[in-house]
């Protein structure tokens, strides 16, 4: 199979990573590190302190995107699932603290929560939804939460399987109306910075971000804002740039939670598509994967065998849409999409309690398409007469 020639590729992964990014995202990280390729915070040489500059300016950038009261706030990571890490693990849980989590969390959260269960003994329990309308059930949740109070409570800003959007605030509110103390994260790897979230209301303690997705920057960088007075226990330890005397990490965020070199190359690139962000604006950019979902879903529902996992209802969901075909497994779909220059993902998605909540995890999970401000019309219509090819004569 010879493949698809990546200038006519339709991408239809922009959950997995928004591709292409925004030229000038290519540009600046080439130039930053063809340039000023020094170690941030390393010395004092003129290229370290260009990298040392290019964090802050980063760091500020995201601060005011994000809504963060202060840059200090914004810890550099990896990656999203580096930052999960850091909030779940370093949430300093005991035997019996009871986690809840939504079903529709990645295993970015399910895999150091389920560590927690087995090694600290902690109880998890789950966030109920309706299964036919996709809300929360904030009455039977309220009640949950009055009989076991949360330590600490995990909610995705948006499920990377179905899209769907669970109210974050609702949540928030409720756990610490239940237990003060409990620490409320949020994972924003689909989505932070696009939709509104209040940082500043005191109901969530951390949102983690992911560079790559929502935000159009590169791999590479990520990070964890520390919303509230909350502070998690480091669980990374190593050279910091600053009381190198010490032996213990510094006592204060950003610098407590970033241990080692940092990406600046990848930091280049995150500001250059902050700063594309500011110009093009997060309601255009919602605007138009919003209603390439709604274009899609549209043509989807009225195909023969298809199913679309989403609300029957108008409800807060973001730019994706995962759907079944009856009798065909999602993989074999992928795999005739991706033979015609089509990317979408099928399978479980790192995600297994959506695929279990949603009912598709037998059957091998969904197909999932996914869109960024990048997509077009035209992506979306070729996409969907190939669709409509696989679906023929089934009526
Ligand atoms: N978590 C990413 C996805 O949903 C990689 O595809």
């Amino acid at each position: 199979m010879t493949s698809p020639d990546p200038e006519y590729i339709i991408y239809l992964d922009n959950a997995a990573t928004t591709f292409p990014k925004p030229e000038v995202v290519y540009r600046a990280a080439d130039e930053f590190y063809r340039r000023y390729g020094g170690n941030a915070g390393r010395g004092t040489n003129l290229l370290a302190r260009k990298g040392t500059e290019q964090i802050a300016e980063t760091r500020a950038l995201l601060a005011d995107w994000l809504g963060v009261p202060a840059p200090e706030r914004v810890i550099f990571t990896p990656s999203a699932t580096i930052a999960l890490n850091h909030a779940i693990l370093g949430a300093d849980l005991r035997p019996g603290d009871v986690v809840y989590l939504t079903p529709f969390e990645h295993n970015s959260v399910l895999r150091p929560v389920e560590h927690l269960r087995r090694t600290v003994g902690v109880e998890v329990l789950e966030i109920p939804f309706y299964r036919q309308t996709y809300a929360c059930d904030l009455d039977r949740l309220a009640t949950l939460f009055h009989a076991d109070p949360p330590a600490l409570v995990c909610v995705t800003q948006a499920s990377n399987v179905c899209g769907l959007m669970p109210p974050v605030r609702e949540i928030a509110r409720l756990a610490k109306a239940a237990n003060s103390g409990v620490i409320v994260i949020v994972d924003g790897a689909q989505t932070a910075g696009l939709y509104p979230l209040d940082l500043q209301s005191g109901l969530i303690d951390a949102l983690v971000f992911s560079g790559h997705k929502s935000l159009y920057g590169p791999y590479g960088v990520a990070g964890l804002v520390l919303a509230s007075d909350w502070r998690p226990e480091p669980i990374l330890f190593g050279g910091t740039g600053t009381v190198s005397e010490s032996v213990t990490m510094p006592g204060e965020p950003p610098s407590a939670y970033e241990p080692g070199s940092h990406n600046t190359w990848a930091i280049a690139g995150l500001k250059a598509a902050l700063e594309w962000l500011r110009q093009t604006g997060r309601e255009a950019i919602v605007a138009h994967t919003m209603d390439l979902v709604g274009q899609l879903r549209d043509e989807l529902v009225a195909l023969p065998g298809v199913t679309v996992h989403a609300s029957p209802t108008e409800m807060p969901w973001c730019g994706i849409v995962s759907f079944t075909i009856a009798g065909v497994r999602p993989q074999a779909i992928e795999a005739a999409l991706g033979a015609k220059g089509i990317a979408v993902r099928a399978g479980l998605h790192c995600a297994p309690w959506a695929h279990r909540w949603l009912g598709t995890l037998e059957s091998g999970g969904t197909v999932r398409a996914s869109f960024s401000y990048t997509t077009t019309d035209s992506d979306l219509l070729g996409f969907v007469r190939y669709i409509e090819q696989l679906t023929e004569g089934r009526r």
